[in-house]
């Protein structure tokens, strides 16, 4: 019998029932499946964004999904950093915003204070 016939209760890999996972996002809670990264437990909550660029103050999420572009960054249990698309949402992580402001430029009477000469 060719696979694609055998009847479900016949399927040989017989996945596990999914379990929920539990996480806090900004105070608020979601709720995804185990082994969801936390990108996906936001985005299957229809959260699209959490953070802010620090230039322009524009929305990011998600970009690449797969830890290149660091557009996912946020502080989970005071780690900052943290690509969400790359965690694995685990119960009572606390998620946070990461919204950095730009760094200033060093100027000319700033350069003995920043280490420059
Ligand atoms: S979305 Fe690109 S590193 Fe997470």
């Amino acid at each position: 019998m060719p696979a694609r016939m055998l009847p479900p209760s016949g399927d040989p890999i017989r996945p596990l029932p999914a379990e929920q996972v539990a996480l806090t996002f900004d105070g608020a809670e979601f709720t995804g499946t185990r082994g969801q990264t936390i990108a996906g437990v936001l985005l299957g909550s229809g959260v699209l964004s959490w953070r802010v660029t620090s230039g322009g103050g524009k929305p990011r999420g998600v970009f690449c999904g797969i830890g290149v572009c660091f557009d996912c960054l946020v502080v989970v249990n005071g780690q900052r950093d943290v690509r969400a698309c790359q965690r694995r949402a685990t119960d009572d992580d606390v998620v946070t915003t990461q919204n950095d402001p730009l760094p200033l430029r060093p100027t000319a009477d700033m350069g003995s204070e920043v280490g420059h000469d």
